[in-house]
């Protein structure tokens, strides 16, 4: 896996064609371009993975789901677990976004235990961290982060962890047109390094990517991109527009 990383997150977004059209764009673009240095992930909604997945089946455009279960299977009404995911042919899940930590009680243990689910079914996971506005203005983001981090990769060995990628979003920066500056987003993105040095090991540290989310768009994109702990990029509205997706992957190549 290539350490820089933009990825795509549709969330609930897209009727099928216009997904599937987008699929078919990004993949041919993927294709038509030397993309060796990036891995470019979009996450559609549930309904639409099978199909994309199936598109892509022999594209460097890669599928993620947005969530999975942390059960394996059984009577959980609207869940889906990872073996479903990867029949289907998705390999990675974003997990613990904040959207699900705010909306659908995804706490630190449920995110843990998603987190175990992907690792066992050999999939790759996204992990996502952020602090709230609040939590900004107190200047407690690491602390928060490291809860987060804490939490979630509790039990999870080196080499887990070495398959993992994380995602720095500021929620106060989701949606909002609001970014982090590029010294901000740099400053707790070396903060995740450093805390992966010290719980497991540089070699670690040096292989997780570390995405940054939150307002990214092409005009933004090449001051936070250009930081030296940020590998790029989980990006939600402009992942929805072909022109602005297509800008954000070649910044981040
Ligand atoms: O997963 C993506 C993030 O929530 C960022 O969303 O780019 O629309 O702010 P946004």
């Amino acid at each position: 896996m290539a350490r820089k990383i933009v990825a795509g997150n549709w969330k609930m977004n897209l009727l099928p064609d216009e997904g599937y059209q987008l699929i078919e764009d990004l993949s041919n673009f993927c294709e038509g371009n030397k993309l060796d240095n990036v891995e470019v992930v979009v996450s559609p909604p549930f309904i639409h993975l099978a199909k994309a997945a199936e598109m892509t089946a022999h594209s460097k455009l890669t599928i993620s789901a947005q969530n999975c279960s942390d059960q394996l299977s059984g009577a959980y009404t609207g869940e889906v677990s990872v073996e479903m995911l990867k029949a289907a042919g998705v390999n990675w899940t974003l997990i613990g976004h904040s959207e699900r930590r705010e909306y659908y009680g995804d706490t630190d243990e449920f995110v843990n235990g998603k987190l175990k689910r992907t690792i066992e079914a050999e999939m790759t996971p996204v992990l996502c961290v952020g602090e709230v506005l609040e939590d900004r203005k107190a200047g407690k983001q690491e602390e928060v982060v490291a809860s987060q981090l804490k939490g979630a990769l509790a039990g999870f060995s080196a080499d887990e962890v070495k398959n993992m990628v994380i995602a720095y979003e500021p929620v106060w920066a989701i949606g909002t047109g609001e970014t982090a500056s590029p010294e901000q987003a740099q400053e707790v993105h070396a903060f995740i390094r450093k805390y992966l040095t010290q719980t497991y090991s540089a070699e670690v540290a040096n292989a997780v990517s570390i995405l940054y989310g939150g307002s990214v768009k092409p005009e933004n994109a090449k001051e936070i991109f250009g930081q030296p702990d940020v590998d790029g990029g989980l990006i939600g509205g402009a992942s929805l527009k072909y022109e602005q997706f297509v800008k954000l992957i070649e910044i981040g190549q």
